[in-house]
Order: structure tokens, then sequence, then C-alpha cells
């Protein structure tokens, strides 16, 4: 079984494009803006071919019906307001379209993000394991980034890719259909040109993003390692990392240089056969007297067949963007797609506040990797009791913490609370019952006040202040000169890991949830403060049922029961007295920590 192994969704284009369809007017809005933008756009080689018949002499009919005058410069003049009032209208055109699809393309890329955000949280916690940060950063910025630039500019590009040639190619046609074969014959070796380019250079960009990929993380970690780094005098030799991985970015880009400075200088010379050829063509026409073309449909030819085969050219790059964009579309999708390891059952138990009996029923676990952490342990915890736990790192403390939280499923046996399996709850009601004070604590960026009651609404200043005087942190908060308003977390003030450890310990006790988890929550703080917290312990699992996990067994000695784990198992279980009584792991942890040693 593959946890981190994403769906792979089928037409993951059609599933950007419904995206679209909260936003059908505006969409329709904008086309039809960006097809008269883009029509207006290639009336300048008409205009032109119709002054110049003008001032030759040979009008066009409908200009003479239109105004009612054969004299040449009302008619140059009627023309030239035309071309005012087009290019006007135009630029109208374009400042309403690129307006209408970038707020498209905003408010898109705001409801996927915001969406592939809400189905990434909820992911179980193996799946963050097996992916990595940067990866799912990409996924959330790059790949929907990637989809906001194909709506912003790529969607529109390849509509008025098909207006162009639908519309260039009508009129040429209609001004010499002869003409317009010869002039048009460069474009399957435009098209064929374009697409081999931009295979060819597709690799290099690829690389270039590794590079650039490679290049930044290096710069990353060495930032954030800048104090090993120096304590280690590392600096020359990382100075040298870096400028390997600048030097390599330099030499993939040199290689997509090289192709990307040919390709027009190339191309170019096969526009300009087929435009030479035309345009012979119609010059020998004219000079011998064919009554096929007037001047004026020489010039506008000359002028639309340019406008023509240059964007031909870029069809290539066009269909790479749409290429990029259903990669980006695959990834984002996917990860929407791929289920949940760790549902929520259909018909949960509803618990408002649990009792807080828990029991671990010959309780299996192994991470997915073979390695048998839990073999078959069995547990009675009676609402109300504190238990403490001991145990070598790494005997399975922290693990059974995250099964009871349900951030991983047993692989066999089960878990109860109030004689509910955990996987008959809700997820959300079931954490909820629970409060944990963990080894490693994350602190938000944000004030102390918001980081004691963080993710609880209706919490006032005076609840917080409480809390944090049963964690004994409270005159701590109040030396500090912003006191509760002061910033902590990325750029706020450094907490020292005792000092966490205590706001922690106040977010638990302001949570006030029926069951309370201490895993190791006192091994930063020093003994002073643990004895200080270890006072106020009785008060804070008064009438709550509490799992104490400690490394020093001094704090839970007082506990009604205490638990060892070994091999996976519950080794010994009884109070302090009983199990010094039975002489066996615990009695020795004792020994050996109380500086006790038995020869
Ligand atoms: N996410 C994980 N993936 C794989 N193995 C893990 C994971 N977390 C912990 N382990 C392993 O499970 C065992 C028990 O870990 P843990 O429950 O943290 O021990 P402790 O009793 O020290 O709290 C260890 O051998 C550890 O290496
Ligand atoms: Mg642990």
């Amino acid at each position: 079984m593959n946890l981190s192994k994403n769906h792979e969704p089928q037409q993951p284009m059609r599933r950007l494009f419904q995206y679209l369809k909260s936003y059908k007017k505006q969409l329709g809005f904008s086309m039809t803006y960006s097809i008269g933008n883009k029509i207006l756009d290639l009336m300048p080689p008409l205009l032109v071919g119709w002054i110049v018949d003008t001032v030759s002499g040979s009008t066009p009919g409908w200009i003479i019906g239109l105004t009612g005058t054969k004299d040449p410069w009302s008619l140059a003049l009627f023309i030239s307001v035309m071309i005012v009032v087009i290019f006007g209208a135009e630029s109208f055109f374009e400042w309403l379209y690129k307006r209408g699809f970038m707020r498209l393309a905003q408010d898109v890329q705001h409801d996927l993000r915001l969406d592939a955000y809400q189905r990434l949280q909820r992911r179980e916690i193996a799946y963050f394991e097996k992916q990595r940060t940067g990866n799912l950063m990409a996924m959330l910025n790059g790949d929907v980034n990637q989809l906001e630039r194909f709506l912003n500019t790529g969607f529109n590009d390849i509509l008025q890719m098909a207006v162009l040639i639908i519309f260039a190619g009508i009129t040429l046609w209609a001004a010499s259909w002869e003409m317009a074969l010869v002039g048009m014959a460069p474009i399957p070796i435009l098209l064929i040109g374009s697409f081999y380019y931009q295979r060819a250079i597709s690799p290099h960009y690829q690389n270039i993003r590794g590079a650039v990929g490679h290049l930044s993380n290096r710069l990353e970690n060495n930032i954030s390692g800048i104090l090993v780094i120096k304590s280690f005098t590392a600096e020359d030799y990382e100075a040298k990392r870096v400028e390997e991985a600048s030097a390599q970015y330099k030499k993939v880009n040199y290689g997509a240089i090289r192709l990307s400075a040919a390709f027009v200088p190339l191309i170019r010379m096969f526009i300009a056969v087929g435009l030479a050829v035309a345009m012979l063509m119609g010059a020998y026409w004219i000079l011998n007297g064919y009554d096929k073309l007037t001047v004026g449909e020489l010039t506008f030819f000359a002028m639309m067949i340019q406008r023509l085969l240059w964007p031909i050219t870029r069809l290539g790059q066009i269909f790479d963007g749409y290429e990029r964009a259903s990669a980006s579309a695959r990834r984002v999708f996917g990860l929407m797609d791929s289920p949940n390891q760790i549902p929520d059952t259909p018909n949960p138990v509803q618990v408002v506040k649990a009792n807080g009996h828990v029991q671990f029923n010959n309780v299996q676990f192994e991470y997915g990797n073979g390695l048998k952490i839990l073999k078959g342990l069995n547990l009675n915890i009676p609402q109300g009791q504190t238990i403490g736990f001991a145990g070598t790192t790494g005997a399975g403390k922290t693990t059974l913490v995250k099964l009871l939280l349900r951030l991983y499923d047993v692989t066999g046996g089960s878990i109860t609370v109030d004689g509910n399996d955990l996987r008959d709850f809700e997820k959300s009601n079931l954490r909820r019952q629970l409060a944990l004070v963990s080894q490693d604590v994350y602190l938000f960026h944000g004030t102390v006040a918001d980081n004691i009651a963080y993710g609880m609404e209706n919490v006032t200043l005076k609840q917080i202040e409480q809390a944090a005087k049963q964690a004994q942190l409270h005159d701590f908060i109040t030396s500090l000169p912003d006191a509760y308003q002061a910033m902590v977390g990325e750029r706020g003030i450094k907490l020292s890991g005792g000092q966490r450890q205590r706001l922690s310990i106040a977010r638990a006790i302001l949570k006030d949830a029926p069951i309370l988890i201490l895993d190791e929550a006192t091994s930063s703080v020093d003994t002073e403060t643990e004895r200080a917290i270890q006072e106020n312990l009785n008060e804070l699992t008064q009438g709550k049922t509490a799992l104490i996990i400690a490394h020093r067994l001094s704090t839970i000695r007082q506990a009604d029961q205490i638990a060892i784990i070994h091999e996976g198992k519950i080794a010994e279980l009884g109070t302090h007295d009983e199990l010094l009584d039975n002489q066996g792991i615990y009695a020795d942890l004792w020994a050996v920590q109380t500086g006790d040693v038995r020869g």
C-alpha cells in the first residue's frame, strides 16, 4: 500500500474549466471582448489598403455608397476618422478583456488554492510524512500559479489565435486566392519548425527549473543553517557549494539561450521567401494589367500575410503552455482526489463531552515500514484516573498518543473512549475530547495570548491569564515589554524550550478537555519549575483522565497507576510502591534516576 500515491485524475483540464462555471458570465464577456479586440486589431491592413486605393482612384464601392461622395480627399478623411475610431475601440476592448481574464484567473486560482489547501489539511499525518514539504508547497503555489497564468494569458492566446487564422484566412482568400496559397505556403514549415523547436527547448527549460530548485534549496538550507555554518567555520565550503549550484544554473541557461536565439532568425527566412514570391506575383499582375488585384489589395496582402505568419510561429509555445497547465492541473487535482486514509465514519457517535474512560484492546501498530511498534497492548484507564507512562526511548509512548488522537489508525485491535471505538467518532469531535501537551511545541506567529488561546473561540484575557498562572508562565509573560501582546513565533520573541512547554501546558489547561495528555511535557523545564507544575498537577488533572508520559519518573510518582511500555506491550502496571516492590524495569529506572543504583 502506498499512502503517498496521488490519484491520476481524468481529464484534468476539464476539471479546471469546471471552476469557470461559477464565472460563466464573466467568461462570456471576456471572450467577446477578446474576439472584438482581435478583429479590430486586424483592421489596419484593410484600412491602409482602402486608403491606397482611394488616393489611387479606385475607391472601394461600399465606401462611396456609405459616404455618398467620390471626392478622394473627403474619402481619405473618412477613412482616417475610421482609423482613429477603430483604434480607440480596439484599445477599449483590450482593456475590457484583459481586465476580464485577469480577474477570472485570480478568482479561479483563489478558489482552487483554497480547495486544495482544505483537502490537504484534512489529510492524515502519514501523508505529510511521506511527501516532501517542498513538493506540497510547489503544488499549492507553483502549480496553482501555473494554472492562473494559463487562464490569464494562455487561454486568451488560443482564442485570439483562432480568430486570427479565420479572419486573416478569409480576407486574404477574398483578395486573391492564388496569392493566398503562395503566401501561406510557409505555414506547414512554420508549424513543424515551431513544434520541433518547442520539443528541443523544453528539456532545457526543465533543466533550468531543476537548477533553480537546486540553487534555491541550497540557499535556503544555508540561510537556515547559518548558525551551524558559522560555528563549524564552514563558510568556504558552503560558498563553494553555492558556486557550484549557481554555475550549473548558468550552464543550463546557456544551453537554452543557444537555441532560443537562433529560432526567430531561422524562421524569418521562410516567411521572407513566401512573402517575396507572393509579392512578385501581385506586382506582375498589376504591372501587366491583369485585372486581378488593385494596388491597395496588394498592400493589404503584404501587411496581412505578415500578421498571420508571425503568430503561427508561437503556436508551439501556446500548446506548450497548455501542456504545462495540463500537467499542473493533473498534480493539483490528483492531490485533491486522493482519498484520506483515515476517513470519518458516515454515522458517527455524537459526544459533546466524553467521560474519559479510555481502553486499549490488544492494540497492534506499525508505521507501514514493517516494523511492529505495538504488539497487542492492553490497558484500561478508568474515568478520572491519572496514569503515568514510562519506558525507554523509542518504546512507543508517543505512538500511543498519536493513536489516541487518531493521527494514525491501529493496524490491529481497537482503542475506545467511553466504550466507543475511535473510528466511530468524527475525528474533529474526538480531538475536542483530548488536550495534548507534546514534546515539541509549535508556536504560530502571533501574540502570546493568541498562542495560548490557539484554536479556541470566545476566550477572555482573564481566562488566558488564569491558564498561564497555572502553567507557571504568567510571571515570565508579564516581564515581557508587551506582556500578553508580545509577539512570538517566527520573527517574534524566542522562547526557551521550557517556556514553550509551559505555554503548551497553558493551552491544554485552557482547552479544558476531559482527557489530558502530557507527553514528556516537563522534560525541558528546570527541576524548580517542574516541582511548581507538579504541585499544580493535581489541580490540572482534577476531574479529568490524565495520561502522563514522563522521562523523569518523579513526575509520575503520584499517579494512580504507572505503566511501563516495553517491547510493544505493557510490561508492568501498578502504583509507584507496587512497582518498586516488583523489582522490575521500573525499579531499575527509578534506581538509576535517583542515583541509587543497585549493584
Ligand atoms: N512517523 C514514523 N514513521 C516510522 N517510524 C516511526 C515514526 N514515528 C516513530 N517511529 C518509530 O516508532 C518507534 C516508537 O517511537 P515513539 O512512539 O516516538 O517512542 P517514544 O516511546 O520514545 O515516544 C521508534 O522506533 C520510532 O523510530
Ligand atoms: Mg516520545
